[in-house]
């Protein structure tokens, strides 16, 4: 029987079944079997207002830098922290950040001004388009936009046509309900990001979510 995927506060059994479900799909990956370094980016591994953990942004270079990627896109630019994270692990990367707001002008002081090889673009994601040559040749898209179901729908088809076969699609707060990480993020409250249940429920991928992070990972055509 296929597991029934429902919302979180339903009874105790259907909660079951739907971790079961999410087993499925996402399977849990050790940083040593990603044959990757954690590695401090120039600005630390510090959290800020919004964006990765502190802990997850050394795992996050880690991955970027073995990746290498030449040509890169992320969805929810927000400061444009992971943007500047992705450029300082591949210097020569092309890399293209959408946001519909232009948050940058809120970052702090002591940040200094966004780089600027870096392509701002303020768009909404639903209707953006890339070049024609962008799609099927990004190495990297990092999908950190609107995390409910009809954004991470909307980013992950996105991301799925501008990714060139063998490249990396990682998803931030690829959360399964009922676990320590969805209590970590406030999930007993009205907090519902459940990038895992959306694609289990869209798309057919093998998703890795990498140890004691929230990322999700997927190589386009595994
Ligand atoms: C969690 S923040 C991104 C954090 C950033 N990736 C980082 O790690 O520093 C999410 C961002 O997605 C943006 N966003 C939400 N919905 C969007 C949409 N439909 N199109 C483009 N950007 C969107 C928000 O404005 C916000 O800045």
């Amino acid at each position: 029987m296929t597991p029934s995927i429902v919302a979180p506060g339903a009874t105790r059994r259907r909660r079951r079944d739907y971790r079961l479900a999410c087993r499925a799909v996402v399977e849990d990956i050790a940083i040593a079997e990603l044959g990757i370094e954690r590695i401090k980016p120039r600005r630390g591994p510090r959290k800020y207002e919004s964006g990765l953990m502190a802990r997850e942004v050394p795992v996050f270079c880690g991955i970027v830098k073995k990746e290498a990627p030449r040509r890169a896109v992320e969805i929810g630019t927000w400061w444009g922290l992971s943007s500047e994270m992705i450029l300082e692990m591949s210097p020569d990367c092309e890399i293209t950040t959408i946001d519909y707001k232009d948050q940058k002008v809120t970052r702090l002081p002591e940040l200094g001004p966004p780089d600027p090889r870096i392509n701002f673009v303020i768009e909404d994601s639903r209707t953006v388009r890339f070049p024609r040559e962008w799609y099927g040749s990004v190495d990297l898209v990092f999908v950190d936009g609107n995390h409910r179901r009809n954004g991470v729908v909307n980013d992950t088809r996105l991301a799925m046509s501008l990714i060139a076969p063998g490249g990396l699609i990682i998803w931030h707060d690829l959360l399964v309900p009922g676990g320590d990480r969805d209590l970590d993020k406030g999930l007993k409250s009205k907090h519902k990001y459940y990038v895992s249940e959306y694609l289990y429920n869209d798309f057919p991928l093998r998703v890795f979510r990498v140890d004691n992070t929230v990322l999700g990972l997927h190589w386009f055509g595994s």
